[in-house]
Formats: structure tokens, C-alpha cells, sequence
């Protein structure tokens, strides 16, 4: 008999890369969704089966974070042996605007899991996973920053993971189960979200390099992240949770970059080449060449005399409006007692991570660039 895993979140980036690799290892997978007007399962559509077939492995449950009775219902119906709480109103900036609802889902939600455990005699049987985060060190108290670093958190969103994070080490230490906290450094992949900066940007870069897009509107452009591949990071999770004893973990690749210098590397992936003035808001990103061939075998040539049309132009500007009260200006991690006890070890680079997703990008862009001259041949012929 294969095991059963839980995954709350199982439509967000981490949760379909993570339900894919468990399905994969035998895993019965079970999914909280939340009701949405719209399906919202793009990312494990390819993994749905219909419910009237027997012997599934990913059966999908309407619940949401805020409902205590729904998640006790849910946990007690599936019993299962793994649950991976990764459901969480994620964005830092959204954090802002939504801070009750930001604690009540990332703070609340955790206790609401770990407490339906408790409450129906699961303790023995269910593993459980937290989704923490490097965020919680925020005005960072240390260079790297590791499990023993101090936490100093900087907006609502992490507040509340840091509410859950010692909810977790509590329950842990309190009624023995094995719950464990992955701080994971930010991590992308071509499911990663629109709205944060990486996709943000390999969406835009695509787009304007298809001549579909003119600009791209920036916050702080002098952050810096520690960027890995979500790919890597959920394979992290599974690890924590097959160990001989309940413990936390930071997930990192140890290499921090700014997002200005994101930007250019992904620029350079398709063979363009940016240079950036001033500073603050009133900082701006032009294209000061373009490698022919390499823009050519990974855009077209069609695209090229467009683009070159735009060489000197200011391309990225600051919009005031995507800075944050409260930043976080630097992450990088040390991941050692991870790739020692977990032997865990990432795959991809910085440089993969960007390829992997501007090769995404360009290739979905590319649908909307032919629709958009199909529609204007359209509308030619009529006229
Ligand atoms: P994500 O793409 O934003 O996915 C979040 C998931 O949570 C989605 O499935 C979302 O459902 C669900 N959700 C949100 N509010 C909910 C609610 N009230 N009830 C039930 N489900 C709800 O996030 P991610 O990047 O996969 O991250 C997964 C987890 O890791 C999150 O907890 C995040 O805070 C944490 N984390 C992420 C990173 C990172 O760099 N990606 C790093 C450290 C920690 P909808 O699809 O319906 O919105
Ligand atoms: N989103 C966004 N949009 N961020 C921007 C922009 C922009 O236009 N311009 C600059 N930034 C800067 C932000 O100010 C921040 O310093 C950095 O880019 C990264 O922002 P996000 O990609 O939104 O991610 P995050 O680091 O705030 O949070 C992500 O990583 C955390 C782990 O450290 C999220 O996935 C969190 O859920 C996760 O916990």
C-alpha cells in the first residue's frame, strides 16, 4: 500500500510540482482547493482524473484555510500519513492590504492543521510539513542566514508565518508530533505566480521582445534574493518529512542577486543586452544591443528590426507603487544542515532557473503574439 499525503495549496506553484513528484512515487495525493468562480486548476490539470474512476491517486476536496470544521472534516476523512501545509495568502506586498485575512490564513491555518491532528488522535500517524520562509529573517540579524538565525520579520505576511512557525515547534514539543518547519529562500519555475518579480519579469522581457509589450513598471530594483528552482525545493519537503526525527530545515541555494540583475541576465538569455541609470524611482532599464543571432534563433528574425527600432529607449522604469513600507533588502542562505542531514542538493542554477522560464514564457507569449496579428489580419480584411 502506497502512502497518502494531504497537500493544502495543491493549486499553487509548489503544490502542483510537489503533487506531481508524490503521484509519482506511489502516492495516493489528496488536495484542499478552494472554490473560485473559475476552475483554477491549470496547474494539475494534467494530473486531474475524474471522480468516478476507481483507485485514484489525487482526489481534490472543496475547503479553504479559515474554516476549522472543513479542515477537521477533511483531515479526518483522509487519515493521511504526510500532510504538507503550503496553502497561505503568499504575497508579501498583497500582506499590506490584507493583514487580518494574511494572519488569519498563514498564522490561524497552520494551528487549525495541527490542532484537527491533535483533536482526532493523528498524532502517531500524521507527518506534517510547514510551510515557512525566509522572510521571517527579514532585517536580517546575520550573513548567511541558517535555522539558529534570529528572526526579524518585516511585513504582515511574515508575521503571521512566524506565528506558524513557532505554532509548529510548539506542537512538536508539546504533544510529540512530527512537525517540521522548511524555511525555504524564494523559488521560482515557470508555474511561479504573475505578480512576483521573477515571472513578473520573464513574462514582460517576452512579451516586449515579441513587440506585444512597450515597458515594464518596477519596485525596488536593488534587492536581492537567493532564487532557486521550486523544482529542487519541494523535493526539500518530501525529505524533511522521511527523516528519523521531526526537526527544521533551511532551503537555499547560497547565492544572492539583486533584481536589476535578474532583469539583465534574462535579457541576456535572449541575446539582448540592457544597461540601467539613475537610482530610486527615478532609476530606468534601455536596450543598448542585441546578439542577432542569438535573438533570432530564440525569438525570430521577424521580431528583430522591431526591437532594434527601440535600442536607446527607456524600456524599465520605478513605479513607486510596487515599493513595500517595510523591505526586505537582503536574502541569502546557508542550506548546510539540509545538504548534510537531507543530503539534499539543488539541480538547477540561477542561470537554468532564468532559461527555464524565459523558454516558458517566450513559447506561451509566442500564442498571444500570433492571436494578436491574426487579429489585426482580421481586421485588416474587413476594412
Ligand atoms: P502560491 O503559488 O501562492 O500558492 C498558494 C496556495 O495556497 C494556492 O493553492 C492558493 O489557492 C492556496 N490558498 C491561499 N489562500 C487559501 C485559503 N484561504 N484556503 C485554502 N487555500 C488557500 O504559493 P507557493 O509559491 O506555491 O508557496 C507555497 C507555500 O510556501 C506558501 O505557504 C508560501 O507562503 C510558502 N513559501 C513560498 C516560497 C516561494 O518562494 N515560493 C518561499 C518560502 C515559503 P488559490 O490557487 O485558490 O489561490
Ligand atoms: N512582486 C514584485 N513586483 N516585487 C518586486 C517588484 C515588482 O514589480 N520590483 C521589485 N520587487 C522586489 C520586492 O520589493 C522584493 O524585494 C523582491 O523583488 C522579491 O519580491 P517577490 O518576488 O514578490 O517575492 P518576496 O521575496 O517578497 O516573497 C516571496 O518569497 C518569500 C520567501 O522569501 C514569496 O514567495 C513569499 O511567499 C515567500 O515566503
Amino acid at each position: 500500500m502506497g502512502k497518502t499525503a494531504l497537500i493544502t495549496g495543491i493549486t499553487g506553484q509548489d503544490g502542483a510540482y510537489l503533487a506531481e513528484y508524490l503521484i509519482k512515487k506511489g502516492y495516493t495525493v489528496h488536495g484542499i482547493k478552494r472554490r473560485a468562480s473559475l476552475f483554477n486548476t491549470d496547474r494539475i490539470d494534467h494530473l486531474y482524473q475524474d471522480p468516478q474512476l476507481d483507485n485514484r491517486n489525487l482526489i481534490l476536496h472543496y475547503g479553504d484555510m479559515t474554516d476549522s470544521l472543513n479542515i477537521t472534516n477533511i483531515i479526518g476523512d483522509v487519515k493521511p500519513d504526510e500532510i504538507y501545509n503550503l496553502a497561505a495568502q503568499s504575497h508579501v506586498k498583497v500582506s499590506f492590504d490584507t493583514p487580518e485575512y494574511t494572519a488569519n490564513v498563514d498564522g490561524l491555518g497552520t494551528l487549525r492543521i495541527l490542532e484537527a491532528v491533535r483533536l482526532l488522535g493523528l498524532t502517531e500517524k500524521s507527518r506534517i510539513y510547514q510551510a515557512s520562509t525566509s522572510e521571517l529573517y527579514g532585517l536580517v540579524q546575520e550573513i548567511p542566514q541558517k535555522e539558529t538565525t534570529p528572526f526579524y520579520p518585516r511585513s504582515p505576511y511574515a508575521v503571521a508565518k512566524m506565528y506558524a512557525y513557532w505554532i509548529t515547534v510548539n506542537y512538536r514539543e508539546a504533544y510529540n508530533m512530527f512537525a517540521c518547519n522548511g524555511i525555504l529562500f524564494n523559488h521560482e519555475s515557470p508555474l511561479r505566480g504573475e505578480t512576483f518579480v521573477t515571472r513578473k519579469v520573464t513574462r514582460a522581457l517576452s512579451r516586449i521582445a515579441l513587440g506585444i509589450q512597450n515597458d515594464i513598471y518596477m519596485g525596488n530594483l536593488s534587492s536581492k534574493r537567493d532564487w532557486g528552482h521550486a523544482k529542487d525545493y519541494i523535493k526539500a519537503m518530501y525529505l524533511i518529512l522521511q527523516q528519523d526525527a521531526p526537526d527544521d530545515y533551511v532551503i537555499a541555494t547560497g547565492v544572492t542577486t539583486t533584481i536589476r540583475d535578474f532583469i539583465t541576465m534574462a535579457f541576456k538569455e535572449i541575446g539582448v543586452t540592457v544597461a540601467f541609470k539613475g537610482d530610486g524611482a527615478n532609476e530606468t532599464g534601455e536596450i543598448v544591443s542585441i546578439d542577432e543571432a542569438v535573438f533570432g534563433t530564440k525569438i525570430g528574425e521577424t521580431y528583430l528590426a522591431p526591437l532594434k527600432k527601440r535600442l536607446g529607449e527607456k524600456i524599465i522604469k520605478v513605479d513607486p507603487k510596487y515599493f513595500r513600507p517595510t523591505e526586505v533588502e537582503l536574502l541569502i542562505g546557508d542550506a548546510t544542515k539540509a545538504r548534510t542531514k537531507l543530503s539534499w542538493e539543488p539541480q538547477y542554477t540561477l542561470e537554468t532557473l532564468i532559461k527555464d522560464m524565459m523558454q516558458s514564457d517566450v513559447k506561451e507569449m509566442k500564442k498571444e503574439a500570433y492571436l494578436k496579428e491574426g487579429g489585426y489580419r482580421i481586421l485588416n480584411y474587413f476594412e
